[in-house]
């Protein structure tokens, strides 16, 4: 191993760590859980559990990575040398191959509708049509996998490359790319008419659906959104230089992430109302109910072309952030060279999303504690261990970690004023571990 890896520049900095960040989860999952969980109230929770939660467990994240400048595992032995801190590593590659599997997947499908958008194969169908279509696709055997082999591959063209010709070119060039699309879809949106009971809809706060069910959830979408708990931000930050500002990367990590998500609803409601359809859940509103709207508009091709664009560049730059906790690891830990690395997870990460793919369709049968094999990795990575990591992160930086090493991170060793450190501390310390308790008691129906 030579000299440590890093990021180039202060914009490839924030462009791969908002790549990160910024996946499949803002574009619908967000919206959908605001518009039905009491729209601008659930908002208002979200951006408080981003300020209390998110950025705090996002600057321990930093903190253990800038610091200790090593793969996920590696940096706790480095800082508690002789502990078992370091399993919270492994459970964060554990995590983030569960997450592949499942989110691989998802991509493939994403890719598939790129393909038909710009074939003109989205074009001229009924909404049964587009229904009965999806449907068919993803519970078929071979056309899912064959998309979700193609991503796996530009997955590994881009970590290959290594992390600054790699994964920071590649998120200095399509972060930008997805900002203008979103722009363009926005004003799209706003122009249609009756564009205001969508936007009502999403927005309008409603207090009187707030239960702590619905905070819990809130805390949860936030938590997922900003890719916390994984280890990602541990081996990002080990790439960021001595002079980057790990607070003020935070707070805009987690300020553009929220923007797209709210960006997002802003786009998707005002379209979904002004058609008069419903605003339906999860994959079905992404891969049924917006195709059947571009297809009413004019120039069709031009707008899902763009749309399912924005959704393969969103889901790329996450899965490469994935990858490559794994990747860092084999690197550091098995004294692989980066090529090999990549390829080894890649056949881990294609077994595991082949059975997830098939799991859908033909294996539908096969079961883990009643959920289908889909179902399980994302149940089991997303409300099991990303919690249970989270919790550990923040005690392990809280109470384990010197609150001077804290100190010395998030104020450069001392060159920076920083007056949110004791605000952010305490954050760490006493409120992250108590919110993420209580995400994982509901997790389990205990509260
Ligand atoms: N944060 C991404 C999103 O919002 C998803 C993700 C989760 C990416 C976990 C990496 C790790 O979709």
């Amino acid at each position: 191993m030579g000299e440590r890896a890093k990021f180039a520049t202060k914009l490839g900095i924030i462009a791969t760590t908002v790549g990160s960040a910024v996946g499949l989860g803002n574009i619908w999952r967000f919206p959908y859980e605001a518009g039905m969980n009491g729209g601008g109230a659930f908002l208002i929770i979200y951006i408080l559990c981003v300020l209390v939660l998110g950025i705090p467990v996002m600057c321990a994240e930093f903190i253990i990575g800038r610091r200790s400048k090593t793969d996920t595992v590696d940096a706790y032995r480095k800082l508690a040398p002789g502990s078992r801190w370091h399993y919270i590593g492994y459970l964060g590659i554990l995590a983030s191959v569960l997450i592949l599997g499942y989110y691989m997947v998802i991509s493939g499908w994403t890719l598939e509708y790129l393909f038909r958008a710009l074939t003109g194969d989205l074009t001229g169908k009924t909404a049964a049509e587009f229904k009965a279509e999806q449907t068919a696709f993803i519970q078929s055997d071979f056309r899912p996998l064959l998309w979700t082999y193609i991503f796996l591959f530009i997955n590994y063209l881009i970590l290959s490359r290594g992390v600054q010709k790699g994964i920071e070119k590649m998120s200095n060039i399509l972060m930008p790319l997805l900002f203008v699309i979103l722009i363009v879809f926005c004003v799209r949106s706003l122009m249609l008419p009756g564009s205001d009971k969508g936007l009502a809809f999403f927005l309008h706060p409603d207090f009187s659906k707030i239960t702590p069910q619905v905070i819990i959830r809130a805390m949860g979408q936030a938590f997922f959104s900003l890719s916390l708990g994984m280890g990602i931000l541990v081996t990002y930050s080990s790439y960021f230089n001595t002079k980057t500002h790990l607070i003020k990367t935070a707070s805009t990590v987690a300020i553009l992430d929220t923007t797209v998500a709210i960006l997002a609803g802003v786009i998707i409601f005002p379209a979904v109302f002004s058609y008069g359809l419903d605003p339906v859940a999860g994959p079905d509103l992404v891969f049924v109910t917006l195709p059947n709207i571009f297809n009413q508009m004019p120039i069709s091709m031009l707008w899902s072309g763009l749309f399912f664009l924005l959704l393969t560049v969103a889901a790329l730059t996450s899965t490469v952030s994935l990858f490559e906790v794994a990747v860092a690891f084999l690197i550091n830990y098995m004294h692989m060279n980066r090529k090999k690395a990549t390829r080894v997870m890649l056949l881990v990460v294609a077994l595991l999303s082949t059975i997830c793919s098939l799991s859908i369709g033909s294996w539908s049968h096969v079961r883990l504690f009643g959920k289908t094999i889909f179902d399980a990795c994302d149940y089991f990575s997303a409300i099991i261990l990303l919690p249970v990591s989270g919790l550990l992160i923040s005690i392990f930086v809280g109470w384990v970690l010197k609150r001077n090493i804290s100190r010395e991170e998030l104020t450069n060793r001392n060159k920076l004023h920083e007056p949110l450190f004791s605000a952010i501390f305490f954050c760490i310390k006493y409120i992250a571990p108590i919110i993420i308790i209580l995400i994982f008691l509901s997790g389990f129906n205990i509260i």
